[in-house]
């Protein structure tokens, strides 16, 4: 299913002009939101950080209401997969929103992690309120990406960005999520990460007593001290890291602790 601007239309359609500022310089934003049974999971909490990504980057006159029906539109008609949303500039210097269905896609039973140290990502050298543009969820990802791309000719699953101090940050395109003395940590927003929605969920599970859940930093050298790292994403609701770099990890069962939270958490959201 295919929406530009709210309006359906085919496959051979779904097209946008290479001259857009959207294509050629990545001007744009954009969204995933899981379905589950029909119901775009977290949906409120996605459009929040859609308007906050939008602001960041002087995106003006969204009509987010209209976005949010075309989501619902596209997620009831299907029981899983995902909605896309993207809010790309024009050449016209204005805006149009291509918002799609996307099939499940398979993810890894476990991953395994190299740490890559990014260093074009602000890393905490900025406090993120006081900084109008680091946390927006915008369609430059080229860098990101890269880093996936190394991990993947290493052998690896995927990369695990650190900062120029070595401290961990997230993945290319999830949250990391580590338990240490059999408690969850997730790293702070001021390390310039993605305000993810997934760790927000997990850090209410923590304020709800349904998990053990602490905001902290974590080196690369006390990766060591770990017992398991976790993957967290909106396409995935915790998938354990069983190696980063040299280091073995054994399944921890605190993990399956939270892919139920997430499963009941749906079932509690979805009407
Ligand atoms: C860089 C980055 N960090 C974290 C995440 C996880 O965010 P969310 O939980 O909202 O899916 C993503 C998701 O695409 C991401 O691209």
């Amino acid at each position: 299913m295919y929406l530009i601007d709210g309006v359906q239309v085919e496959k051979e359609n779904f097209i946008l002009p290479v001259e857009n500022i959207g294509v050629w310089r990545g001007d744009g934003i954009f969204e995933a939101i899981r379905i589950h049974e029909g119901y775009p999971f977290g949906i409120d909490l996605h459009i929040e950080r859609f308007k906050k990504s939008a602001s960041k980057v002087f995106f003006d006159d969204i009509n987010f209401e209209n976005i949010k029906n075309d989501i619902l539109l596209v997620a009831e008609n299907f029981q899983n997969g995902y909605v896309r949303t993207l809010i790309l500039r024009n050449e016209k210097d204005t805006f149009n929103v291509f918002c799609f269905y996307q099939p499940p896609i398979d993810v890894p039973a476990y991953f395994t992690l190299q740490t890559q140290k990014a260093y074009w990502q602000s890393g905490g050298d900025f406090i993120e309120q006081d900084v109008f543009n680091i946390g927006t969820k915008s369609t430059s990802y080229a860098m990101n990406i890269s880093h996936t791309r190394q991990a993947e000719l290493n052998g690896y699953t995927d990369a695990l960005l650190v900062n120029r101090e070595n401290i961990i940050l997230e993945g290319p395109t999830w949250t990391f999520g580590w338990i240490l003395n059999d408690k969850i940590h997730v790293p702070d927003l001021d390390l310039g990460i993605l305000d993810s929605i997934t760790r927000k969920y997990l850090i209410r599970f923590g304020e709800e007593k349904k998990l053990d859940v602490s905001i902290g930093r974590l080196a690369e050298d006390e990766l060591e001290t770990i017992q398991c790292g976790f993957v967290l994403s909106t396409a995935k609701h915790a998938i354990p890291v069983s190696k980063i770099n040299e280091i073995d990890y054994s399944h921890h069962p605190l993990i399956n602790e939270i892919q139920e939270t997430f499963k009941n958490e749906v079932n509690i959201e979805r009407p």
